[in-house]
């Protein structure tokens, strides 16, 4: 569970969060979502402890960032797996040099143990035969499937994703939103997810936090977001995302 108190992050004299306060649960997917600059990126940035707030802070499972000592926060470091938008996989290594990357960095484990560990976590994102091609020679729905086998191959108690789907189709891009649901339940992950996708809302907005102009404007289910009248929502849902969805309907109903 990752408790955020009032937090506040500036940029010089840009004030980008200005004080967001929420609980994220453990084996949930937590999905952060807003116009585009609403500051979805440097929350959860501050999240992965790569900003610090200047103001308030960020407890992990009960522990406050700022009372770590540095090793301690190292540890932590190593109990978050990052998915980052467009894949962000290294183009010179292959799919299993890829998602071994952070146990050859942080483990001390032999070599047959990471490659056992490999295989489990590609098999798990259902990629059983790719382990020697390379980023580009596969579609983009299966580097989705590697940045997210490298991202929970150190076993995270922490998942966070920036715009996961961004640049698949919709079928593709409700399938790896519902591999990361899947994942964040089996291995009860504290799950929270970036996105301004509509359909991610619909599919596994389990909780849901609205960002306006660094501000947190409203939060609840994916149930609760069709009925809210906070009018800033409701521009937000009933945008061109949701023709987004009628396509989708259509494309699934011709399948
Ligand atoms: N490192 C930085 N230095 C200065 N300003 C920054 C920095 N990172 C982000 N910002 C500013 O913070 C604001 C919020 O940016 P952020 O990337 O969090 O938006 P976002 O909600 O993720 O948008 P998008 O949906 O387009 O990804 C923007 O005005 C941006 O210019
Ligand atoms: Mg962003």
């Amino acid at each position: 569970m990752i408790d955020v108190r009032d937090i506040h992050k500036s940029f010089g004299d840009a004030h980008i969060l200005k004080g967001i306060s929420t609980t994220f649960e453990k084996g949930k997917t937590n999905l952060i979502i807003g116009q585009s600059g609403s500051g979805k990126t440097v929350f959860l940035k501050c999240l992965l402890g790569l900003f610090e707030p200047e103001e308030g802070g960020i407890a992990y499972d009960g522990k406050l960032y700022a009372d770590l000592s540095d090793e301690e926060k190292r540890d932590l470091r190593q109990e978050m797996g990052m998915v980052f938008q467009g894949s962000a996989l290294f183009d010179s290594m292959t799919v299993e040099g890829n998602v071994m990357f952070p146990l050859e960095m942080f483990t001390k484990q032999s070599k047959s143990e990471m490659k056992e560990r490999v295989d489990a976590v590609l098999k798990r994102v259902n990629l059983i035969d790719a382990h020697h091609k390379f980023p580009s020679e596969i579609s983009g729905g299966m580097q989705k499937r590697v940045a997210i086998a490298r991202a929970i191959v150190m076993n995270p108690k922490y998942l966070f994703c920036d715009e996961p789907n961004s640049g698949l189709d919709p079928k593709t891009a409700i399938l790896i939103d519902d591999l990361i649901k899947e994942i964040t339940e089996e291995y009860n992950i504290t799950t929270v997810i970036n996105t301004h996708d509509m359909n991610s809302v619909m599919q596994i907005g389990e909780k849901i936090i609205f960002l306006k102009d660094g501000l947190l404007e409203w939060e609840g289910t994916k149930n609760e977001i069709f009925k809210t009248d906070n009018e800033a929502v409701t521009n937000f849902v009933y945008s061109s995302d949701l023709f987004k969805k009628v396509r989708q309907m259509y494309i699934q109903e011709q399948n």
